[in-house]
């Protein structure tokens, strides 16, 4: 098994920016989890089938063919679907569609598989709890709920910023409650709150744990 570095949260929290940050510095493989839900989910969308009907999406869940190539890309069955997922409809069916038992066992093992091959830093709700509960480095990041729908704002300027905090705290509170793998701070997750910190340092307060708990054989990390 490689080496994990566990970074959940909710929406708006960084997890992107700092586990693509910590994957380039470390020479780890970058894996956005939630691009996958999010592929199942529009895959769903553009067969007109409901994203919460547990049978038919866990046989999407199990066909899907997901790639995860640098610089952020997804393919799904081949066809690269980076841009078409990251809107807020998709965003809003993936949650739905990730609060389904099956679906999340079935993506589960695409990331597990990930993992044990590779060292990896991982983003997720579930990546410390349930995906990979033995990470050597496990952080919980948050940040004030405001600051979350402004760093959103930025990036998708097309939504009034009401209706997008609307929609963050939708889907949280749909994460959060949900009794398959809620989004929950793992016991030994450390947690790290970047309302007030610039990536640099969410990036360097990460990088402390990764020195004290990853030996990379060649002494200096
Ligand atoms: O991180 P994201 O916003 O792209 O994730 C989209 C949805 O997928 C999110 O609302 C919850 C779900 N998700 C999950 O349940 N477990 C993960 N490991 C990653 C994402």
């Amino acid at each position: 098994m490689g080496h994990v570095i566990a970074i959940d949260g909710p929406a708006g929290a960084g997890k992107s920016t700092i586990a693509r940050g910590l994957a380039e510095k470390l020479g780890y493989i970058y894996i956005d989890s939630g691009a996958m839900y999010r592929a199942v989910a529009m895959w769903a969308l553009s067969m007109d089938i409901a994203v919460d009907d547990p049978v038919k999406m866990e046989q999407l869940a199990l066909a899907a063919e997901i790639e995860m190539l640098p610089g952020r890309r997804i393919l799904l069955n081949g066809e690269d679907v980076s841009d078409r997922i990251r809107t807020a409809e998709i965003a809003s069916a993936a949650s739905r569609v990730a609060a389904l038992g099956p679906v999340r066992r079935a993506l589960v093992a695409k990331q597990r598989e990930i993992g044990e091959k590779n060292n990896v830093v991982m983003e997720g709700r579930d990546i410390g709890t349930v995906v990979f509960p033995a990470a050597r480095v496990k952080i919980f990041l948050d940040a004030d709920p405001v600051e979350r729908v402004r760093r959103r704002a930025a990036e998708q300027p097309d939504i009034a910023p009401g209706e997008l905090a609307t929609q963050i705290a939708d889907r949280d509170r749909r994460d959060r409650q949900r009794a398959e793998s809620p989004l929950v701070q793992a016991p030994d997750a450390v947690y790290l709150d970047s309302t007030a910190l610039t990536a640099e340092q969410v990036e360097e307060e990460i990088l402390k744990l990764v020195r004290a708990r990853i030996s990379n054989g060649k002494g200096a990390l």
